[in-house]
């Protein structure tokens, strides 16, 4: 079959990467891609976030399948554009995609489907929205409603610091996502993802991970799309995982088909794990990136036939094949990174690498220039490992980024530290 991803970052060189194992691919094409995947699959310079562009071009060359990556092109509607036209698509429509593109909508759904989550209340004028901290306090949570690129959250450790962050969503530092403002109640415990796949019905387990967030060791420094990731995570125990299918992540699926809205692709679920018991920090309507890069790495071929049955509504009929392994992956992200950058700089070393059944470098933020790689974006290399042990998986991970020579590049040195 020929398969279209649409993405550019390491999320969609991994799943690039996992499909083409799969011997059902016959062409793969992605758009835009990056230098890595250009590697492996033809790239498509294609606006991803528009449906019509994408819909006329996926008929053109005769796509069979359509992976879509990253949550804008969900928001946008493309999967539904997709379907419309008759074409496989994975990923949830634009109607179920609010699970992540709005945070009102999933308390909402949340309450209805008794969900365990934090307390929380809507706001759309600063004076109550403060009324509300100073009667509560801090810690307190204070989120811009829409997608604001991971950015509109500010967990507030002192209530001057709440007060400010809604006077900034008001100003419209987050755009129009900030025009409604969710505050909630702070959870302590420690945070792991949790993915399942869900055709609208049936709800099957792919795995689950631990991302950093923070730019430096010891989880010190601004926040990031992610420094690192490993999968699975030991916090999320067989035991937890069971609880917040049954409690968390089942019943907002079983609400969501009764709002005749049902979610079809990959649920994300961030789930925070305090004496036991989980509750939900958030969803995302996607696979996390570099969470991604980790299962994908554990996943194989099989993931493809993982994603086909549930676009195809055929869920029931699988399961997943693990391996008792660990895979671990390290970002490489241009120094200044989440603040600004240079771009431009060459990576060399990557020869260094080759990839092998236990290791591989996907890309994110590259492009060739003048026949070298260079770096053009915040979260440029995904340095991924796989091994019989978190341990041997890490440390085969970090003699790679050793390899690579690039004097621009920084990376974390203690992923995975709360597993090992
Ligand atoms: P979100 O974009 O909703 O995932 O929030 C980003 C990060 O903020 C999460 O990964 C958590 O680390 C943190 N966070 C969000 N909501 C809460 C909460 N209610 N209590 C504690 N931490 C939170
Ligand atoms: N790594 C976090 C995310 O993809 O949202």
């Amino acid at each position: 079959m020929n398969i279209l991803i649409l993405g550019s970052g390491g999320r969609e060189h991994s799943l690039a990467w996992a499909v083409l194992q799969n011997p059902k691919c016959d062409r793969l094409i992605v758009a835009p891609g990056n230098a890595g995947i250009a590697q492996i699959a033809d790239c498509a310079g294609l606006d991803v976030n528009n449906p019509g562009l994408i819909c006329d071009f996926a008929v053109e060359n005769s796509i069979d399948f359509v992976i879509v990556g990253p949550e804008a092109p969900l928001a946008a509607g493309v999967v539904d554009r997709l379907r419309n036209a008759g074409i496989l698509a994975f990923g949830p429509t634009q109607a179920a995609a609010q699970l992540e593109a709005s945070k009102t909508f999933t308390k909402e759904i949340c309450d209805a489907a008794n969900a365990p989550t934090a307390a929380w209340a809507r706001f759309t004028h600063a004076a109550a929205a403060k009324d509300y901290i100073r009667a509560n306090g801090a810690p307190i949570v204070v989120k811009a409603d829409g997608l604001a690129a991971g950015k509109g959250v500010v967990v507030a450790m002192d209530e001057a610091t709440a007060l400010a962050a809604i006077d900034d969503m008001f100003d419209g530092a987050y755009g129009a996502a900030g025009a409604e403002v969710v505050i909630e109640e702070f959870m302590g415990g420690e945070e792991a993802s949790f993915f399942v796949l869900c055709d609208g019905e049936t709800v099957l387990p792919i795995g689950t991970a631990q991302d950093h967030k923070r730019a430096y060791d010891g989880d010190e420094g601004p926040n990031t799309g992610g420094m690192g990731a490993y999968s699975p995570a030991p916090v999320l125990t067989d035991e937890i995982a069971q609880t917040a299918l049954d409690q968390i992540i089942k019943p907002t699926m079983a609400e969501m088909a009764r709002r005749g809205t049902p979610y079809t692709g990959v649920l994300y679920a961030g789930l925070m794990i305090e004496d036991g018991q989980p509750r939900l920090v958030e969803y995302n309507a996607r696979f996390g990136d570099p969470e991604c890069q980790v299962l994908m790495m554990r996943l194989g071929g099989q993931a493809l036939d993982l994603l086909l049955a549930c676009a195809e509504g055929r869920l029931a009929e699988r399961q997943v094949n693990w391996a008792e392994d660990h895979a671990i992956t390290l970002v490489m992200a241009t120094k200044g990174y989440p603040g600004s950058y240079q771009k431009g700089s060459v990576i060399k070393g990557l020869d260094a690498v080759p990839e092998t059944s236990s290791q591989i470098v996907f890309h994110a933020g590259t492009t060739v220039q003048d026949g070298q790689i260079t770096a053009t974006g915040g979260r440029v290399l995904n340095i991924t490992a796989r091994g019989a042990t978190l341990l041997e998986a890490r440390d085969q991970a970090y003699a790679m980024a050793r390899q690579i020579n690039w004097q621009d590049g920084f990376y974390r040195k203690d992923i995975g530290w709360r597993a090992l």
